[in-house]
């Protein structure tokens, strides 16, 4: 497996592959990884040639500079997990690496980036569009894989996207979950024994809302599921929201042929954890 910290030795294996007439599939993270990030690469090895995964920890999207210092920094495991998962080549770019002048870019992203994610964390799609544009402009891939548990961040690279006029294949992947239902995520092992123990209870508390949908509308079940979070005060719940799946809209009715998505944030042992659920019938 290939480790290149700069673009420009990235860039010269990038235009080997292509002059190949190889496919490339592009696995972005922020490193820490864990099985979630396993299956992306594992995905992105059976659908392409070569699998190129990055590991930037990107400061743009962090509202919060406490996150920002307390994000798990782990190349060495992350490295020995990559390579059997079947990782061609690692982008692992410094700060100065990716923003050596100021950022000038700008995207509109409408309503997509103020609702859920956006309403708490000012700024943090801005730089999501922006950390991601600029990857896909080193690694040039023909696929990219993501993760639907940050189900925002999937519409927002999308409209990035559409804006940019961007030909990669975007390929949202399932959520991966501990045996005990926790949503895969690296911010897991920032918790407390106690607090991982409660943590299970974000998916069940989901869940049970879906059920809640046979007899109660969207916005009571809303309620509801807030209101359960007081079982446990541990949990401080950011928000829940029962949005519709393109628009990311709150849905006032339920309606079976368009399931929404359950998507909620809370913060636990002073990490927050996110999550989401399609409310099918
Ligand atoms: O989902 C993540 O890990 C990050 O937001 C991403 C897509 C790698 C951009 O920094």
């Amino acid at each position: 497996m290939k480790l290149f910290t700069a673009k420009n030795e990235l860039g010269a294996y990038i235009s080997e592959i292509r002059n190949q007439g190889r496919s490339i599939g592009f696995v972005p993270t922020m490193g820490a990884l864990h099985q979630g990030h396993v299956s992306l690469i594992k995905k992105a090895r059976q659908e392409n040639d070569i699998v190129v995964c990055s590991i930037f920890v990107n400061p743009l999207q962090f509202n919060n500079t406490e996150d920002l210092k307390k994000y798990p920094r782990t190349l060495t495991e992350d490295l020995t997990i990559l390579e059997p998962a079947g990782c061609d080549a690692v982008f692992y770019p410094k700060v100065g690496e990716m923003y050596p002048d100021e950022v000038t870019e700008k995207y509109t992203f409408n309503h997509l980036d103020k609702v859920m994610e956006g309403k708490f964390r000012p700024g943090h799609f801005d730089g999501v569009a922006v950390v991601v544009n600029r990857l896909f402009n080193m690694v040039l891939p023909h696929r990219a894989y993501f993760g639907l548990k940050d189900y925002q961040q999937i519409a927002i690279v999308k409209s990035m996207m559409l804006q940019t006029g961007s030909t990669v294949e975007l390929v949202p992947c399932p959520i991966i979950r501990e045996v005990d239902g926790l949503a895969m995520s690296s911010r897991n092992v920032r918790l407390s024994p106690e607090a991982r123990n409660l943590a299970p209870f974000i998916y069940q508390t989901l869940q049970w809302g879906k059920q809640q949908l046979g007899t109660a509308s969207p916005a009571e079940v809303t309620k509801k599921v807030i209101d359960r979070f007081k079982l446990h005060p541990e949990f401080e719940p950011e928000y829940f929201e029962i949005v519709d799946s393109e628009t990311l809209l709150p849905v006032e009715t339920f309606d079976s042929s368009n399931p929404p998505m359950a998507c909620i944030a809370v913060w636990l042992d002073q990490v927050r954890l996110i999550d989401n659920l399609v409310y099918e019938a």
